[in-house]
């Protein structure tokens, strides 16, 4: 029979896929860089605008992370404090320094200040704070030593890996609940056990499926 095609025509249809295949690589990856938000970077720390310290309020003057973050035992969201928070301490304490001059505009205007949001998971994943402070995980686990850090800046990569590494062995993240908040808590040498004993009391199970945070 004779050739109508030369043969090299034969080849083509492989070369198409191959380098549509390349194209499918390098639009996924142009959205993973490009779509990857800043605040998914471990070390992201955004001017604030007020100088507040952690240091000082969470380490200094011992002040517990549930005086401001009311929502982080009860509710999925830990919540960042109103100004009225603030001025509890602040209509008496450093009245006129001007780092609080906003502090004292948001109090006075009663517009809130415009904290920026340092970590977020994408809303197609579900997170709640409460199950696991419920359960004695730390807030250090999760946000690394707070109290230390003048400025907050993003400690973890709050990635899908790094939920399940942690849900797949919690074992040495779980401490009793009275030291949820503490900071600069080592697991003592028998962790092991006392994990143990923690999964049975709260027959503790952290989602791995998809389903269990993609709901
Ligand atoms: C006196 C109030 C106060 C106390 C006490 C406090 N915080 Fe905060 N926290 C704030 C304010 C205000 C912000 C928002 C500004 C910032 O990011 O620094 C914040 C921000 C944060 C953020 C980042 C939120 C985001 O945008 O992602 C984390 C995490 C956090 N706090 C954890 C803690 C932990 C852990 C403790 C206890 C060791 C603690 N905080 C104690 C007031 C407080
Ligand atoms: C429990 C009391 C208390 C609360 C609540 C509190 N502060 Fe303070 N704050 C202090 C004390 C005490 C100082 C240190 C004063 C000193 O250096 O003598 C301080 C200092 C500061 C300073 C430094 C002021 C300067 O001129 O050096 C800033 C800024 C500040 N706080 C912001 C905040 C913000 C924002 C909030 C609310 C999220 C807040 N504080 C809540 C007690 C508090
Ligand atoms: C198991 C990990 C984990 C633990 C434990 C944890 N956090 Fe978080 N935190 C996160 C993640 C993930 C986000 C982002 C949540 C989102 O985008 O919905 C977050 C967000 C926050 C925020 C900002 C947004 C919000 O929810 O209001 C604050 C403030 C915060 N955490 C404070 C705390 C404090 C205080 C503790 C301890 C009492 C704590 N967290 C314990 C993982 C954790
Ligand atoms: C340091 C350990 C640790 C990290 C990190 C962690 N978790 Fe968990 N998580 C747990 C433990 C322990 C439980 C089990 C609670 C239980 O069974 O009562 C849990 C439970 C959950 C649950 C089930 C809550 C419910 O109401 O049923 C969800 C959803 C969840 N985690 C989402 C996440 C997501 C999303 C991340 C990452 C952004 C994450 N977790 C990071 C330890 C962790
Ligand atoms: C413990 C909670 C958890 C479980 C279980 C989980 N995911 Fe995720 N997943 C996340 C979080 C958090 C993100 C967001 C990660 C980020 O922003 O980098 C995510 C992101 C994703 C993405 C977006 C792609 C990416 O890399 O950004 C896909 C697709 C996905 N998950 C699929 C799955 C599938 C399929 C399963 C089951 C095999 C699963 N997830 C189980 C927490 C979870």
């Amino acid at each position: 029979m004779a050739q109508i095609f030369p043969e090299w025509v034969n080849k083509v249809p492989g070369r198409i896929a191959l380098s549509g295949g390349i194209l499918v690589i390098f639009v996924i990856a142009g959205i993973w860089y490009y779509g990857s938000p800043e605040y998914t970077d471990v070390g992201y720390q955004p001017v604030q605008p007020v100088p507040y310290s952690h240091k000082l309020h969470a380490g200094d003057l011992g002040i517990d992370c549930r005086y401001c973050h009311t929502g982080v035992e009860v509710s999925a969201v830990a919540m960042v404090p109103p100004t009225q928070t603030c001025m509890n301490c602040h209509t008496l304490i450093k009245t006129d320094s001007p780092k609080l001059a906003p502090v004292r505009e948001s109090w006075e205007k009663g517009t809130p200040v415009r904290w920026v949001r340092i970590h977020k998971v994408p809303d197609y994943a579900y997170f709640d704070h409460s199950a696991h402070l419920r359960v004695g995980v730390g807030c250090e686990s999760c946000h690394g030593n707070i109290a230390a850090m003048e400025e907050v800046e993003l400690a973890k990569p709050l990635s899908m890996g790094w939920c399940l590494d942690c849900h797949r062995n919690p074992d040495a993240h779980l401490r009793p609940l009275d030291e949820v908040t503490a900071m600069g808590w080592t697991p003592p040498a028998n962790q092991a056990e006392r994990a143990a004993a923690i999964k049975a009391q709260f027959n503790i199970k952290p989602p791995v499926t998809c389903s269990g945070c993609h709901r």
